[in-house]
C-alpha cells in the first residue's frame, strides 16, 4: 500500500466546510520537528513568511525568497501527516501578474507537496486568486494588516481603527471570497470589524490579533511558546521556552567547562 493511501490529511474542502462550525486550529511551523508536534493538534499548519523575521533575523518579511519558502515548506510537509500544509507566497512572487503567480505557486506545490498557498491582498489580488483556483491551486487569502506591505502602511498597524475604513476591508473580504479563496486570514484588525466580516462572508475567517468570533485562529508558534524576545501585544504565551533553552545551554556550558560533561559511553546510548 502506498504512503498516500494510508495517510489522510485534512483537505481544503474540509477546512472550507468548517465555516460557522467547530473553530479551526492553526499555527505556523517552519521545521519538521515542531511541525510533527503541531500536526497532532492543528487542522492546518502555515509555513508563514514570518520565518524571515523569526528564524532568519530579518526586520521584515520583504526579503524572504521563494527558494527559502520551498526549503521550509518541504521540511514541514515531511514532518507531518495529518494537517493541511499551507505555504506563504513571498513578496515579489505573485503581485506582477496572475501568470507569474501561477508559475511560482505551482513551483511551491510541486516542490514542497503542500496542499495550498497563501497570499496577501484583498480586492487588488482577486483576479490572481481566481486565476490560481481555476487552475487547481487552492488559495488562502490574507487581509487587514498585510506585513508584506508594511512599507506602504508605515509599519505594523492595527487596521480598522477608523470606522470609515471598514467598507474597504469588507470589500476586500467579499472580493477574495468571490474570487474563490477557501479561507481568509484577518490579521491585526479591530475586533468588531473582524466579527462583522466573519458574519458577512461564506468562507472561514482565520484571526490573528483580530476576534475570538473568527472561524479559526492562528498564531506564530515561536511567539506563543515564549521563544521570541518581542511578541505582539495580542499574543498570549502558552509556554516560556526562551528561558528554558537558555538554562539548558548554560547548564551544558558549565558542565563542559568544569569537565563534568558525561563520557562517551553515556552520550551514545
Ligand atoms: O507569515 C505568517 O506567519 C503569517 C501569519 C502571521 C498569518 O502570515
Amino acid at each position: 500500500m502506498s504512503k498516500q493511501t494510508q495517510i489522510r490529511r485534512t483537505t481544503v474542502p474540509q477546512i472550507a466546510a468548517r465555516k460557522g462550525g467547530e473553530p479551526i486550529v492553526s499555527l505556523t511551523s517552519y521545521h519538521a520537528h515542531t511541525a510533527a508536534i503541531v500536526d497532532k493538534y492543528a487542522d492546518f499548519i502555515l509555513v508563514g513568511d514570518s520565518l524571515g523575521m523569526v528564524m532568519h533575523g530579518m526586520d521584515s518579511t520583504v526579503g524572504v525568497s521563494l527558494d527559502l519558502m520551498i526549503v521550509h515548506g518541504r521540511a514541514v510537509v515531511r514532518g507531518t501527516e495529518k494537517a493541511l500544509v499551507v505555504v506563504d507566497m513571498p513578496f515579489g512572487s505573485y503581485e506582477e501578474s496572475p501568470a507569474v503567480a501561477f508559475r511560482n505557486a505551482a513551483r511551491i506545490m510541486k516542490e514542497t507537496g503542500c496542499g495550498a498557498v497563501k497570499l496577501e491582498g484583498g480586492a487588488r489580488m482577486a483576479e490572481t486568486i481566481r486565476f490560481l483556483t481555476e487552475r487547481g491551486i487552492p488559495v488562502m487569502a490574507h487581509i487587514g494588516l498585510t506585513p508584506q506591505s508594511s512599507h506602504v502602511m508605515g509599519g505594523f498597524k492595527t487596521q480598522g481603527r477608523d470606522e470609515e475604513t471598514w467598507a474597504l476591508h469588507e470589500a476586500d473580504a467579499a472580493a477574495v471570497t468571490e474570487a474563490g479563496a477557501f479561507a481568509v486570514v484577518l490579521e491585526g484588525m479591530v475586533e468588531p470589524l473582524a466579527a462583522r466580516i466573519t458574519g458577512q462572508i461564506a468562507i472561514p475567517t482565520i484571526g490573528i490579533g483580530a476576534s475570538a468570533k473568527c472561524d479559526g485562529q492562528i498564531l506564530v508558534l515561536e511567539d506563543m511558546l515564549g521563544l521570541n524576545e518581542w511578541t505582539p501585544k495580542f499574543v498570549k504565551t502558552y509556554g516560556n521556552l526562551g528561558p528554558a533553552i537558555e538554562q539548558a545551554v548554560s547548564d551544558y556550558a558549565e558542565e563542559v567547562k568544569s569537565r563534568t560533561f558525561p563520557g562517551e559511553d553515556h552520550v551514545y546510548r
